[in-house]
């Protein structure tokens, strides 16, 4: 009998019921946080007198040796055991006998799964932020190499300002930036320990102990809480969520960029794909299915929040629904944070492309009309000068820029030999200088600080 609760039944476990009940085929991926939190709890039975100091040193070593044989593949999991904790606990007794037996003093398997669920997600909160701060040194770099770029900015996709693609790449840096403020801000938050439920026990456990042990700041407040409480891997699932929805953006605009439409990049070979049938095409497929995945790692989200919306205090079988979805946004998420990494810090920027883009599209039209503001022109009355201008250049198909002197004195008198140097790309970029804007001066200040930031340490990383 593998099951720790055979005393009171009679029967066997319907075959299918075991399969539908089991969670170790999934949950086996938490051994170590399962076997650290046992050490944790048996140093704490010993130090109280609950169990001898001899049978908490014979529990840790033996917990050492399972630890030490799964990882070399010695131990197996095999499917007579129902989850983790019974594969730790039934192997433990199997080698050490009634000290084994020992072990589960003062501690559900419900206290152990809230425990070793978030040892896990505390683990992989780290992970996912230090990924985040590799792509973010990528993405910085690619500011600093392309201050001078100039490119269209865009709003309903129509080209609206001339902006470069240091500040371009800059939002990005921002938003992933925010991503890693929420790790920070969720590592602080869910550090407390949820071992010694439901109820609390009569055992003289020493919470505090486990806690400072595992490192948690403290023990949870209230021990039903403590074991019923999923809200931190939500909110771990809403920033994946997040961050997910970021690179799913910013995939958009590769597989734009990529298209022969734009050809404003070129994706390494070692990042696309080619097509089975048509010699010439080199797919964005990378890009694709990463915005693909977006899905999943939303449905992770929805999915807990459904789960979790009905169940009473506290704990309840439904919960082992957090793992599977959860373990899937966490690996979809790394990987396609690794991906996009790679992808981007090897892909050519077609300089020229952009800047002849910038400069055909009259994105320099607000500033054509802000020159005739400063000669005296009332604002509105500008625009619709500089709208017929427009128009007129449409007809020709050429910029702006191309008009003589003479045809833009055809629209108003204020225009003068230095409308030129107003409207050049350099300018019109140049002259934005507010905090947060493509100009020089202002990028140069956003990239210095954002070195800054990533030489800080945030709470995720102490
Ligand atoms: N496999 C369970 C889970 O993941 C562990 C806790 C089981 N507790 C219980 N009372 N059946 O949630």
């Amino acid at each position: 009998m593998a099951q720790l609760w055979g005393g009171r039944f009679t029967k066997e476990t319907d075959a299918l019921v075991k399969r539908f009940n089991d969670s170790l085929p999934f949950d086996q991926r938490l051994y170590r946080q399962d076997i650290r939190g046992s050490v944790a709890h048996a140093a704490m039975l010993g130090k109280q007198g609950i169990i001898t100091d001899e049978e908490a040193q014979t529990i840790i070593e033996a917990l050492g040796g399972i630890l030490a044989d799964i990882e070399s593949g010695k131990l197996e999991f095999t499917d007579q055991y129902e989850d983790i904790h019974s594969f730790v606990e039934a192997h433990l007794i199997d080698r050490i006998g009634d000290a084994g037996k020992k072990l589960h003093t003062g501690r559900s398997r419900n206290d152990q799964v809230a425990l070793d669920m978030k040892l896990y997600i505390r683990d992989e909160v780290r992970e996912v932020d230090l990924l985040l701060k590799h792509f973010l040194q990528t993405i910085l770099h690619v500011m600093e190499e392309n201050l001078d770029t100039f490119m269209p900015g865009f709003t309903h996709l129509q080209k609206a300002q001339p902006v470069t693609l240091a500040h371009h790449f800059g939002a990005y840096f921002e938003m992933f930036r925010r991503d890693r403020e929420h790790l920070s801000s969720l590592v602080l938050r869910m550090n407390t320990c949820p071992l010694g439920a439901l109820a609390g026990t009569t055992y003289p456990l020493d919470r505090e102990f486990t806690a400072r042990e595992l490192g948690f700041d403290i023990p949870t407040r209230n021990s039903m809480d403590g074991v019923s409480d999923r809200d931190y891997l939500i909110e771990f699932l809403s920033t994946l969520a997040t961050c997910q929805m970021h690179l799913s953006r910013f995939s958009e605009e590769v597989i734009l960029w990529n298209s022969n439409e734009y050809r404003f990049i070129e994706i390494d070979d070692g990042f696309s794909t080619g097509s089975s049938i048509m010699p010439q095409k080199k797919n964005p497929d990378i890009a694709e299915l990463v915005r693909g995945k977006t899905g999943r790692v939303y449905g992770a989200l929805a999915s807990l929040m459904t789960t979790m919306k009905g169940i009473p205090l506290a704990y309840n079988k439904d919960m082992q629904e957090d793992k599977e979805v959860a373990f899937d946004a966490i690996d979809t998420v790394k990987d396609n944070i690794r991906l996009f990494d790679g992808m981007i810090a090897t892909m050519k920027f077609r300089k020229d492309v952009m800047a002849a883009s910038a400069k055909n599209g009259f994105t320099n039209a607000t500033d054509a009309a802000d020159y005739l503001v400063l000669k005296g022109v009332p604002f509105r009355d500008a625009h619709g000068i500089i709208g017929r201008l427009v128009l007129y250049c449409i007809d020709r198909n050429c910029a702006l820029d191309d008009l003589s002197v003479d045809e833009f004195r055809k629209f108003s008198d204020q225009f003068d030999e230095d409308i030129y140097e107003a409207i050049s790309l350099e300018t019109c970029v140049e002259k934005r200088l507010t905090e947060g804007a493509p100009g020089r001066a202002s990028m140069e200040r956003a990239i210095e600080a954002s070195r800054q930031y990533l030489e800080d340490k945030t709470d995720a990383e102490r």
